[in-house]
């Protein structure tokens, strides 16, 4: 088979890397990709955002596949263009991929279908929002509807700052369009996990869950970025949680939405809010694998990716069983300085194969392009130290080890990955 991967962060390193790996991949291309992508896959430079000219180059090039790894295009209608020019791709089409690109659509199917989540109101009205706030009081959630780069989601300890939450999105406009509507939320408390499950129109079958790691800073501090670690299995999901998931929230959402007449495939990523007493609900779906919830996943499949996507992507999931290492992945995510605010670009990365050197560790390319023999950050998030280990504690060792074999200074991470589960570990749970 012929593979496009879209996309150009570690996610899509990590897909690239697992789908290399099967047999029946004589192809792998990855457009734009990046300097860690062109190790296992042939990059094509076309932006993940131009569907028209990916459709054009997948149509001009005979692809058999295209996986889509960000949620822009997948919003936009990439898929609808290559099913359309007779394409199987991996992902859902516009109308499904509205369960990322409108929270108050996602709230809506998960009302309409009685799935455990938290209350909501809809609001396209300052004013009235405001009067919602006030009655309900805080803590208090409000959150753009539409996407917004992972920043449009504001947890408020007080209907003050709700009230200043909601001028900032719909009176200053601060996230654009996305802001136009807002969903306001109960307050979940809980532990958060990523669950994924494929999904191909009728049938779902779960993968591992993981827990990624939101803050910037250790000890969970400082503000929200994309994900600063990840790791699998999430001690939280155990097979009792797995079966209640699916039974209270991925299965009704994947019949209902094809009741609803927008059957969806491709691989659901929920966002998981669990109670102090066990029960969970749903805090959000997205369309797309977790980056770099990825990661690690990609990191323990030991069944053939590629069999499994293309098994979603037309309809051919069922009775498909999933083969996972019973070790641990873990990453660590090294960003620019700055980053989540304004980070320097363009500073050379050295020390990448003596990393990779380390027992059990591959390092995923998220933010990075090749200059000649060099390879230098682009982006915020820029690498995924990704490590496999018997135990939470080996991986993580392992990962800081290759972490630390880096020469990068204008880099920077957490040192504190995996806490939770690292504790869990010692604590002999
Ligand atoms: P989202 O982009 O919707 O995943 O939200 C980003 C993060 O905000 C989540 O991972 C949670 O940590 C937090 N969050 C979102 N919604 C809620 C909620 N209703 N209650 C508590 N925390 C939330
Ligand atoms: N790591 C969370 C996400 O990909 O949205």
């Amino acid at each position: 088979m012929k593979v496009l991967v879209v996309g150009s962060g570690g996610r899509e390193h990590a897909l690239c890397w697992a789908l290399r790996k099967s047999p029946k991949c004589d192809a792998l291309y990855c457009a734009p990709g990046n300097a860690g992508i062109r190790d296992v896959a042939e990059c094509v430079p076309i932006s993940a955002e131009d569907t028209d000219a990916l459709t054009a180059w997948a149509v001009a090039n005979a692809i058999d596949l295209v996986v889509v790894g960000p949620e822009g295009p997948l919003v936009a209608g990439l898929v609808d263009k290559l099913e359309a020019a007779g394409i199987a791709a991996f992902g859902p089409n516009a109308a499904a991929a509205r369960l990322e690109g409108s929270k108050g659509f996602m709230k809506d199917v998960l009302a309409r279908h009685g799935i455990p989540t938290a209350w909501y109101g809809r609001f396209t009205d300052l004013a009235t929002a405001k009067a919602f706030v006030r009655d309900k009081g805080g803590p208090i959630v409000v959150k753009t509807d539409g996407l917004a780069a992972g920043k449009g989601v504001i947890l408020c300890q007080t209907v003050a700052e709700a009230e200043a939450a909601l001028d900032v999105m719909m009176a200053d406009k601060a996230f654009g369009d996305a802001g136009n509507e807002v969903v306001i939320e109960e307050f979940l408390h809980g532990e958060e996990a990523s669950f994924f499950a494929l999904v191909d129109g009728d049938t779902a079958v779960p993968l591992v869950a993981a827990q990624d790691h939101k803050a910037v800073g250790d000890g969970d501090t400082g503000p929200n970025t994309g994900g600063m670690g990840a790791y699998s299995p999430a001690p939280v999901v155990d097979d009792a949680m797995v079966a209640r998931v699916m039974k209270d929230c991925i299965l009704p959402t994947v019949h209902g939405m094809k009741a609803d007449g927008t059957p969806y495939k491709g691989v659901l990523f929920c966002g998981l809010m669990i109670s102090p007493d066990g029960v969970p609900k749903v805090l959000e779906y997205n369309v797309r694998f977790g980056d770099p919830e990825c990661q690690v996943l990609m990191a323990r499949l030991e069944s053939d990716a590629l069999e499994l996507l293309d098994a979603a992507a037309r309809g051919r999931l069922s009775g498909v069983e999933l083969a996972w290492r019973d070790d641990t992945a873990l990453v660590v995510v090294m960003a620019a300085r700055g980053y989540p605010g304004a980070y320097m670009k363009g500073t050379e990365i050295r020390g990448l194969e003596a990393a990779n050197a380390v027992d059990g560790v591959t390092v995923f390319h998220a933010g990075t392009k090749a200059e000649g023999d060099t390879v230098v950050a682009t982006g915020g998030r820029v690498l995924g130290v990704t490590a496999i280990g018997a135990t939470v504690s080996e991986a993580q060792a392992r990962a800081y080890q290759a972490v630390d074999a880096l020469d990068w200074p204008e880099g920077f991470c957490r040192r504190d990955i995996g806490w939770r589960a690292v504790a869990r570990e010692k604590a002999g749970e």
